[in-house]
């Protein structure tokens, strides 16, 4: 959601400050601000609605000079996106400011003390109330102790937390809190740096402090970091983590956006997974962190994702229900959160989250794990949350994905699934060694495939012109492909914001059918598969109202040619359920094309954020 980012150091701030937010803003783009320590002794910032571009261009006339601040991309929960509740946030005096990624849970009632008791709140937000709850501490219980403010005040709150702190009376440093909400630091000889996610810092260091929730950070401006626990003990050996991301994975190295890097990068991203997977015991796995007889017992297994990370786990289920014959459901985390899940003995829980931080999915998890399964995870970012509450990690090495819309993430974690099939296949016998090394060898395909279609990009940006003037589409598929259906749509509407609903193409016929008119655009994923022929029929019933049909159709097919207006042609796939792998990346292309056709910014869509940490 909101990023945030702080230092105190040798240097002028605002340089990384500024280049933080810039790395960050894929975490919320409404508002963004910055303070910084000025040596005259005051703190001063400049905040604004809008693109932390739009900040950028402030802060040129702003002279914020000094070695100490903190910074704010925001996504906004509580208060329109402007400019008073854009952050960092004020206490009374001025003095004292902060940014706050999470949520305050009681606002309300902290709003009103503090009001009836003289502060002046300024900002619809939650957040603010920190500020002034710092304030009071800092003037009473915790005069002239800057850490043990922020505790106090922290004590106070209900709800989840991100914050970097900094005081004009406490010049050269700052404190950072942790509850809920991730947050990194490193410590170098140049200063201390904080950032919410580790992707600003890969250029800085290579190893970072991770806070825990209930942690407190001290940053001094000559690069050291002290931790402290919620009753103010320091912590010893506070949790790290090497960061192995080479830090120009996050620019756009010559592409026009995000999304087209990302897209691009599929093809490395699978190799990198595969890598040394297949050994002489099939799947080599060890991050599940459980035996072969461990595995073995698994008598159920629920997989737990949002959005497209929910669509990786459709896949995943005929996966694992296909070879390794263990009955699977498939939840939305936030529904989930909300049931009462069937739970035996040996069930196994696995989430499915690019960010690890999405809030749904963690709770979720945090459910599963108090029922008594065990919680595995499937996830992208080094460290994140996913990966440390949970028993075991598979990192899907996908690399930053910085573009709103999920791409190489989705590829590599349905990649990352067909291990974890295949690895619980063997585990209960249902494979052999050789049996899994042939379908290893169909997932090493993989990645040459997908370089064929990206290499076809021009059969999408020709296709995108049927939407035109379209206001929404329909998408259909069967099986597998019902879910690249359904993730095709999704990929459309979140760049385009063009509506688009994705069906079971069976089911079109239930009631969807009534939406087709001469014109109306209907993308149908149609491989060379066991359900074909029915698939086609539903074209006819498409063509035969009029409708305009873009088709995913394997090379050499006369019928679909025959029939579409545009076919999106894939490769041949050695295997049924692979197809989804490659079939996605044409919608992938073909909604980015739709989207910049309508000027749209592709990396940024309009509400969305990359990682939803509020439920
Ligand atoms: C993907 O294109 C979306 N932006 C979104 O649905 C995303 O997949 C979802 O919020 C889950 O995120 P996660 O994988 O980081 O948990």
């Amino acid at each position: 959601m909101c990023g945030i980012v702080g230092y105190t150091g040798k240097n002028q701030a605002i340089t990384y400050l500024l280049e933080g937010l810039q790395t960050l803003e894929y975490r919320g783009y409404d508002s963004a601000g910055v303070a910084v320590l000025s040596p005259d002794g005051g703190l001063h910032g400049v905040k604004c609605a809008g693109r932390v571009s739009t900040l950028v261009e402030r802060c040129k006339t702003a002279n914020l000079v000094g070695t100490t601040g903190i910074a704010h991309t925001r996504w906004a929960t509580h208060g329109a996106p402007t400019d008073r509740n854009a952050h960092p946030h004020m206490d009374c005096s001025g003095r004292i400011a902060i940014v706050h990624n999470g949520i305050i849970e009681n606002f309300r009632e902290l709003r009103s003390y503090l009001s009836r008791n003289g502060h002046e709140l300024v900002s619809d937000t939650d957040s603010e109330v920190i500020a002034h709850l710092i304030e009071d501490a800092w003037k009473g219980p915790a005069a002239g102790d800057l850490v043990a403010a922020v505790r106090n005040a922290c004590q106070r709150l209900e709800g989840s937390w991100a914050l970097a702190v900094t005081c004009a009376d406490v010049p050269g440093k700052l404190v950072c809190a942790r509850k809920g909400s991730p947050l990194v630091i490193a410590s170098t000889e140049d200063g201390a740096y904080a950032a919410s996610d580790v992707t600003p810092l890969a250029a800085i260091s290579s190893h970072v402090i991770q806070l825990d929730d209930d942690q407190f950070a001290l940053l001094v401006e000559d690069g050291s970091v002290t931790v402290f626990d919620r009753e103010g003990m320091e912590v010893a050996n506070p949790s790290t983590i090497d960061i192995d991301w080479d830090a120009s994975a996050a620019t756009l190295g010559g592409y026009a956006d995000f999304m087209a890097k990302e897209i691009s990068e599929q093809p490395e991203a699978i190799e990198r997974l595969l890598k040394d997977r297949l050994g002489k015991h099939g799947i080599e796995m060890d991050e599940l962190s459980m035996t072969s007889e461990e595995l073995a017992a698994i008598d159920r297994i629920y997989l737990v994702a949002c959005g497209t990370s929910y669509h990786v786990c459709l896949i995943a289920r005929d996966m694992i229900e296909s070879w390794a014959k263990i009955p699977t459901l498939c939840e939305y985390a936030s529904e989930l959160n909300y049931k009462e899940p069937l739970v035996t003995d040996n069930t196994l829980c696995v989430i499915v989250t690019q960010s690890g931080e999405t809030a749904d999915t963690l709770t979720a998890a945090r459910r599963m794990r108090a029922l008594g399964c065990k919680v595995f995870a499937v996830t992208n970012v080094l460290g994140s949350t996913a990966a440390r509450e949970s028993d075991g990690t598979l990192y899907v090495q996908a690399g930053p994905e910085v573009c709103v819309a999920s791409t190489k993430a989705y590829t590599a974690q349905m990649v990352a699934c067909a291990l974890l099939a295949l690895r619980l296949a063997f585990a209960k016998g249902e494979m052999d060694r050789n049996e899994v090394g042939r379908h290893f060898h169909n997932l090493e395909a993989l990645p040459d495939l997908i370089r064929e279609v990206i290499a076809r990009r021009w059969q999408d940006k020709h296709a995108a012109q049927v939407f035109r003037n379209a206001r929404s589409a329909l998408f259909l598929g069967r099986g597998v492909n019902s879910t690249t259906a359904y993730e095709g749509a999704l990929k459309l509407k979140e760049i385009s914001y063009l509506h688009a609903e994705a069906y079971p193409a069976g089911e079109m016929k239930h009631g969807p059918i009534a939406l087709l008119e001469p014109g109306f655009p209907v993308v149908t994923v149609v491989p060379a598969d066991h359900i074909h022929d029915k698939t086609v029929s539903n074209i006819q019933e498409v063509i035969a109202r009029g409708a305009t049909c873009v088709a995913v159709a394997t090379d050499g097919d006369r019928d679909v040619a025959a029939l579409c207006h545009d076919v999106l042609w894939i490769p041949p796939v050695p295997e049924e359920r692979l197809i989804p792998i490659v079939a996605i990346v044409h919608l992938q292309m073909l909604a980015r094309y739709v989207a910049r056709a309508r000027g749209r910014d592709v990396d940024k869509p309009r509400n969305l954020a990359k990682s939803v940490t509020v439920e």
